[in-house]
C-alpha cells in the first residue's frame, strides 16, 4: 500500500513508518517542524497541517491507498495552553483528512484516546458512554465523530492508551519523560490510585497496520496493553528496569484525594476492554514486562544515566 502518514516525527508516527516499511508498504511521511530523517519513509516532506488546502493538495498529489493520522497536539496541558491550535490539529485536521479519504477512496486510520472517558466507570468497552473531562478528551471525541461522519465506510479509529516505547526524539514516551525528570533533578509525583493500561507505540503501530491490511474492519476500536497498572507501579517498574534506585530516581507517591489540584482534569481509571480487536488481530496484546524489554535508554539522558 502507498501510505500518507501525518505526524511521522512523533512517537506513534515514527514507530508506524518503520513498521510499515518492514511490512512492505511505501510511506510518504509528513512532519511539521522536524527535519530529521524519518526511518522507513520512502519520501518525506514538511507541511503545516493546519493549512487545509495544502493538506488536500498534498494528498491528491500522493493519491495514497491509506491515510494514517498520527499528528496531534497530544498532551492535555498543551491543548489547554492553545485551544485554537489544538482544535485545528485535533479536530479540524482529522475531519479534513476524512473528507479527502472519502474523495479519493482511501482508507483512513485515525488515533483517538482513552481520555474520551471520564475514568469513573472502568473497564470501558467501545460502546461505553463517553464523557471527557478535559479539553484534549473533548477534542478527541469530536475528532471521532467528524471522522466517522465524513468517511464511515473508509475509517478506523483506534482509541489508544498512555504510551510507552521509543520515540524519535527520545523525549515523548512514558519512560523517556520519567528519565528526563530524574535527569533534571526532579522528583515526579505519581498517583497510587490512577490506573492506566499502557502499550508501546511500536505495538500500537503493528495493530494499526494490521487493521489497515484487513478489509473487514471499520469503526471505533480499543487497543492497549494487557495490564491495568497504577502510575506509581508503572514508574517503579520503569525505575527497576533501568536499574535505578530511590536515591538517583526518586518518586513522590501520592493519592488523588491528597492532591486535588494535581488530580483535576485527570481520570482515575482508564482500563479498556479490548474486545473485539484483541481477538481478531495477530498482533499480541503485550504484558508490561514485554514492553519494558523493548525500552531503550533515550539519548537525551545518556550522560546523566552513566554517571549514576
Ligand atoms: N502519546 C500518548 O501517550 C498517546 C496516548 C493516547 C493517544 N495518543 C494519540 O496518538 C496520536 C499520536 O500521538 P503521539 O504521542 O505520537 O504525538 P506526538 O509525539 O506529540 O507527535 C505529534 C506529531 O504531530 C505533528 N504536528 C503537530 N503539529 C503539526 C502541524 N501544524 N503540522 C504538521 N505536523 C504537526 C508533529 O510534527 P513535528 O514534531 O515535526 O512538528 C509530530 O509529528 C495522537 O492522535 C494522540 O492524541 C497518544
Amino acid at each position: 500500500m502507498h501510505i500518507f502518514l501525518t505526524g511521522a516525527s512523533g512517537l506513534v508516527g515514527g514507530a508506524f513508518a518503520k513498521a510499515a516499511r518492514r511490512r512492505g508498504h511505501t510511506v510518504t511521511a509528513i512532519t511539521g517542524t522536524s527535519t530529521a530523517p524519518v526511518a522507513g519513509a520512502k519520501t518525506q516532506r514538511r507541511l503545516d497541517l493546519t493549512n487545509e488546502a495544502a493538506v488536500t493538495a498534498a494528498i491528491l498529489e500522493a493519491f495514497p491507498d491509506l491515510i494514517v493520522n498520527c499528528a496531534a497536539v497530544s498532551e492535555p496541558g498543551k491543548c489547554d495552553a492553545d485551544p485554537v491550535r489544538s482544535h485545528q490539529l485535533n479536530v479540524a485536521l482529522p475531519a479534513a483528512l476524512a473528507r479527502v479519504a472519502h474523495h479519493v477512496s482511501a482508507k483512513l486510520i485515525h488515533l483517538s484516546s482513552e481520555q474520551v472517558f471520564d475514568g469513573t466507570a472502568a473497564p470501558y468497552s467501545t460502546g461505553s458512554t463517553t464523557n471527557p473531562i478535559n479539553l484534549y478528551g473533548r477534542q478527541k471525541l469530536a475528532s471521532e465523530e467528524a471522522v466517522h461522519t465524513a468517511a464511515s465506510e473508509f475509517a478506523i479509529t483506534l482509541r489508544a492508551p498512555l504510551l510507552t516505547g521509543n520515540s524519535p526524539s527520545g523525549a515523548r514516551s512514558l519512560h523517556e519523560r520519567l528519565l528526563a525528570d530524574w535527569a533534571a533533578g526532579k522528583t515526579p509525583a505519581v498517583f497510587a490510585d490512577e490506573i492506566r493500561q499502557p502499550c508501546t507505540a511500536e505495538n500500537l503501530a503493528e495493530a494499526m497496520l494490521e487493521c489497515a491490511e484487513r478489509d473487514d474492519l471499520r469503526g471505533v476500536f480499543h487497543w492497549a496493553g494487557a495490564e491495568p497498572l497504577s502510575r506509581a507501579e508503572l514508574a517503579r517498574r520503569i525505575r527497576d528496569h533501568f536499574k535505578l534506585d530511590e536515591k538517583s530516581a526518586p518518586l513522590r507517591v501520592v493519592r488523588r484525594a491528597e492532591e486535588p489540584a494535581l488530580a483535576a482534569g485527570r481520570q482515575a481509571d482508564l482500563t479498556l476492554n479490548l474486545k473485539p480487536l484483541a481477538g481478531l488481530l495477530k498482533t499480541p496484546v503485550e504484558s508490561f514486562d514485554a514492553q519494558l524489554d523493548q525500552l531503550v535508554l533515550p539519548p537525551p539522558v545518556r550522560d546523566w544515566y552513566f554517571k549514576q
